[in-house]
């Protein structure tokens, strides 16, 4: 291996400066950052609300809790041409603030608050209330609306955002709605929908998705079948602030010498799957993913992968890492899509919720799928529960890795001797994302 292979990739189209801020503790442990997040950065990206599968009548509700916010998504009456849109409402009772929604779905031809029972309709109209002619300044009913917030679809995701000058929701996804066109996500299945309360500060997650050098020391299984080798994996950082990480699948790391001999567990099940006898590789295991590409053109259609056709041969067998700024990573694969976020907690800067959802193609024939926590029905939220970390229930298989090291990092954190981070090129994406998240809490330099 030459010195120049062991250096880090970064796109020569999508790379952006770094200004080399530091990077200290404070913003993971205390309430004067919690704060200043609250004010300055969560009312001024979209977020991710909740699946449109679960809105498909007029009425039909989702709320998605959000550190002390909470906000309800409603589907709307269909207009002439049959389109129902989503309306975003702040989950608070214009009478005396009492929250409206109290469960995280829900559907009812009224949406009526269960103090005094005023009542609106799903446009957010106050329609009832007790009493109406004791109000000195006329009946409410018609005039009082519930609180909006935009809202938006993309996929088979609902969005929402607090803010009226944050770019339209299409333009702030840039470049991912078209980079991911052609896997076809719009009819997925959400088959898990797991959430854990952690011990650590939601940047921590954070940090670690917007890097792959943790993992041949805390993903060391994935080595086999995902090349994580420094000049394989691409980096690209997009003038939106989002960046991604294309890893090459179907191939084992080039850190070790995996080519050589036999082909390696993981990479070994993952060519018999298509047919491949992987006897055929041993000495040449790195050829093993273009021997899948051509499979999967020729077998997939048949098997129901109706998707494969407008995928390019690297999405076919590659995985798509996408981590949008600041707290949702979406991990694409032909066959599955992970989300994967932390959110803040509603008061302790020290803790967080961690949100793992996995969307599925909808394969003709296919009953179950096999997910981050074993084999599951192939059907909207076959698996939903919310958990504490350290439990012992899980999250995912690789998240539960992942999280595995937050409780101790947040713990470090709060030593003295810790002076600030120190990172290597490949970390470059955490130290962008530590910077824009300093322009929008403390203002531009
Ligand atoms: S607070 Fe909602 S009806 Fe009174
Ligand atoms: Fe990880």
């Amino acid at each position: 291996m030459t010195a120049e292979s062991k250096r880090s990739r970064y796109s020569a189209e999508y790379d952006v400066p770094v200004r080399g801020d530091q990077i200290t503790a404070d913003r993971y442990i205390t309430r004067e950052w919690m704060a200043l997040e609250n004010q300055h950065l969560w009312p001024k990206v979209w977020h991710l609300g909740g699946v449109l599968a679960e809105l498909e009548e007029e009425g039909d509700v989702i709320r998605h809790n959000f550190g002390k916010e909470s906000v309800i998504m409603v589907r709307q009456a269909p207009d002439e041409t049959g389109h129902a849109a989503v309306k975003a409402f702040y989950n608070t009772c214009p009478h005396r603030g009492n929250r409206l929604i109290l469960g995280d779905v829900g559907g009812a031809p009224r949406i009526t608050c269960s103090y005094h029972g005023w009542q609106f309709d799903p446009d957010g109209t106050l329609v009832h209330v007790q009493d109406p002619e004791d109000f000195s300044g006329g009946n409410p009913c018609g005039k009082v609306k519930l609180a909006e917030l935009r809202c938006d679809t993309w996929g088979p995701f609902v969005f929402w955002c607090m803010d009226d000058d944050v770019k339209p929701l299409h333009e702030w996804l840039a470049p991912f709605p078209e980079r991911l066109a052609g896997y076809g996500v719009e009819n997925w299945v959400r088959v898990l929908n797991l959430s854990a309360d952690c011990e650590f500060n939601w940047k921590i997650i954070r940090d670690n998705f917007n890097e792959s050098y943790h993992l041949p020391t805390v993903h060391p299984e994935v080595a086999t079948f995902i090349n994580d080798g420094l000049p394989s994996t691409l980096f690209e950082m997009y003038p939106s602030g989002h960046n991604s990480m294309w890893m090459v699948g179907h191939q084992a790391t080039t850190r070790n010498d995996y080519v050589s001999g036999d082909v390696p567990p993981g990479l070994y099940e993952a060519a018999e799957a298509w047919g491949i006898d992987p006897k055929q590789y041993r000495g040449r295991t790195n050829e093993i993913r273009e021997a899948v590409i051509k499979a999967k053109r020729e077998r997939g259609p048949a098997l129901g992968y109706t998707n494969y056709k407008d995928m390019s041969d690297q999405q076919l067998v590659d995985y798509f890492h996408c981590t949008l700024f600041p707290n949702l990573t979406l991990t694409m694969s032909p066959e599955q899509l992970q989300i994967l976020r932390t959110e803040p907690h509603p008061t302790d800067p020290e803790k967080c919720v961690f949100q793992h959802w996995c969307l599925y193609p909808p394969v003709a024939g296919m009953k179950e799928v096999v997910t981050p926590i074993g084999n599951v029905p192939l059907t909207h939220d076959a698996v939903a529960r919310h958990s504490t970390y350290g439990d012992g229930v899980s999250v995912g298989f690789v998240a539960d890795q992942d999280l595995s090291i937050g409780t101790s990092q947040q713990q470090g954190l709060n030593s003295r001797g810790f002076k600030g981070c120190l990172l290597p090129d490949q970390e470059k994406r955490v130290q962008r994302f530590h910077e824009l998240l300093n322009d929008m809490v403390r203002g531009k330099p």
